[in-house]
């Protein structure tokens, strides 16, 4: 009797803490990050527009739609796990553009080395493998987003430029400025997944 009341209580405890699993905290996290990166970055196109600066707004308004996506899909994973998407949305900090997009590459780079290879680091150790792919897309496109950001701060002249399109992947939220391919590079999804924005 004794015995199975204990294995009966080992086998709670063992549920409360697969249920309490790191990788859906790692994904609320997630989710809270680019819902915000989201309206940040439309904030930043608002000022650069503001600024006559069409061609980093139009990169803002890109990143923000593929921040997007990836809310969209973190929210898929947290849902499946039995858990309810839930973000935050502080009031953007805005400065003038040159300001904005140093922000920019700082939020970008954190992802890119700290956040969201350390999601992953845990979503494997868990074999959780929806986690994987939505954390694995959104790092390979916040790479794209601090080259493509770091690129922009570089050269004011480019900022004036009016009519540069970006592309964005509604799969996985890669971000290009040319569709020079089949088969996106990060999810390979055809490039007809690809949306422009201006
Ligand atoms: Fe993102
Ligand atoms: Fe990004
Ligand atoms: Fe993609």
């Amino acid at each position: 009797m004794k015995r199975s009341l204990f294995l009966l209580i080992a086998l709670i405890v063992l549920a409360a803490t697969a249920s309490a699993s790191t990788t859906l905290q790692n994904l609320q996290t997630a989710y809270n990050g680019e819902s915000n990166a989201h309206a940040r970055y439309l904030a930043f196109a608002l000022k650069a527009e503001q600024e006559h600066l069409p061609q980093a707004a139009a990169l803002f308004r890109a990143a923000a739609r593929a921040e997007e996506i990836h809310a969209a899909n973190h929210a898929v994973v947290i849902k499946k796990m039995g858990g309810t998407p839930e973000a935050k949305i502080e009031k953007p900090e805005i400065k003038t553009t040159a300001d904005n997009l140093q922000a920019a590459i700082k939020g970008e780079t954190y992802e890119r080395d700290v956040m969201y290879p350390e999601f992953i680091k845990q979503a494997r150790a868990e074999r959780n493998r929806d986690a994987l792919e939505t954390f694995n897309f959104a790092k390979t496109a916040e790479a794209e987003h601090a080259r493509l950001y770091t690129e922009t701060s570089k050269d004011p002249a480019k900022q004036k430029a009016a009519g540069v399109k970006y592309y964005v992947c509604t799969i996985c939220g890669y971000t290009t400025t040319k569709i020079d391919f089949e088969k996106c590079p990060s999810c390979f999804n055809p490039k007809d997944k690809y949306v422009a924005v201006s």
